[in-house]
């Protein structure tokens, strides 16, 4: 049996839920966790010409991996292709759209603040039990208000170049990237875009490369293993993770990673303030190199921005 803390996104036995919405099938593994939401993660594998009609959200924060095909977006009216790599990034009363181009695009959907899989229930519930219900205007009014979402006049799009989409992050997109020893640190979602709750960051993280958390943290941690293979060691509990593999540790639960081969790696709900940390201990290295000298004071300084690394890097 896989450990509990292993979700592998492509294993039926690992699925919370699935269900065949027609145009998708909804493959769910994580539901909202703690008051803002965080960590809701499901895919979606839309069939070719699937479309999500132009919208936006009064709450919530969408992040989308696209792990297979090609996706025609609107977003604030600009028109763009999407592809395998890339990530968006989707805050709300940013309007948006998609058109599924390839059959099985798999769309790897990261909320907070939205609870999707609730949304979802609500919706089936409505037309499982009234026939016509959800059609009529007038209760998709309410219902949309009821879910803090408001259906847009479809758009008239202008053709921008890509890296002009400030919600397109395309593979190497980096807000600020820090080398460490045997890791490169992306930030690829800032915590200014997540309502300060959390930040996102990708690891390309070299065969070898370790990361321990040995004291019990509050955090809820969620990453994603793009490629390679990394070995976890949780409670005890030794299992490895590799391609389209989550790790999901809950609060106050001590764990080890070690990449067992060059992999890429994504921190999903990095609770960390990371940027500032990494930007902090750089000016540290600079003006006050001897406080970096002590251990006690780094570790201490550290949790200071609620990171609870005991120890990284390469042997
Ligand atoms: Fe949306």
């Amino acid at each position: 049996m896989a450990s509990k803390y292993l979700i592998r996104m492509n294993d039926p036995a690992d699925w919370l839920r699935t269900y065949d919405e027609g145009t998708q099938q909804v493959n769910d593994f994580i539901l909202p966790i703690g008051p803002y939401e965080k960590n809701e993660m499901s895919d979606t594998i839309y069939h070719k010409n699937a479309s999500v009609d132009y919208h936006e959200h009064a709450k919530g924060f969408e992040t989308f991996f696209i792990r297979e095909g090609r996706v025609e977006c609107v977003i604030r009216g600009q028109h763009f292709i999407a592809e395998k790599g890339d990530i968006l990034h989707i805050p709300p009363y940013v309007a948006h759209g998609f058109v599924f181009l390839e059959e099985g695009t798999v769309w790897r959907e990261l909320f907070q603040e939205i609870n999707m899989a609730q949304g979802i229930m609500n919706k089936n519930r409505i037309k499982g039990n009234y026939d016509g219900l959800y059609d009529d205007p007038n209760f998709r009014t309410l219902y949309r208000q009821a879910h803090h979402n408001f259906t847009r006049e479809k758009p008239v799009p202008v053709d921008v170049p890509r890296e002009n989409v400030r919600e397109l992050r395309a593979p190497g997109f980096s807000f600020s990237t820090y080398h460490l020893n045997g890791a490169i640190l992306r930030l690829v979602v800032g915590r200014w875009e997540c309502n300060g709750v959390k930040e996102v960051w990708e690891a390309e993280v070299e065969k070898g490369f370790k990361v321990h958390w040995d004291y019990p943290n509050p955090n809820d941690e969620l990453y994603y293993v793009c490629s390679g293979r990394v070995k976890c060691n949780v409670l005890g509990e030794e299992f490895e993770a590799g391609p389209d593999c989550l790790i999901h540790i809950p609060p106050y639960t001590t764990h080890r990673f070690e990449a067992l081969e060059d992999s890429r790696v994504y921190d999903c709900g990095c609770a960390a303030r990371l940027l500032d940390l990494m930007e902090d201990l750089t000016s540290l290295k600079t003006y006050q190199p001897d406080k970096m000298a002590d251990p006690a004071f780094v570790s201490e300084y550290m949790r200071q921005y609620n990171c609870w690394v005991t120890y990284c890097g390469k042997d």
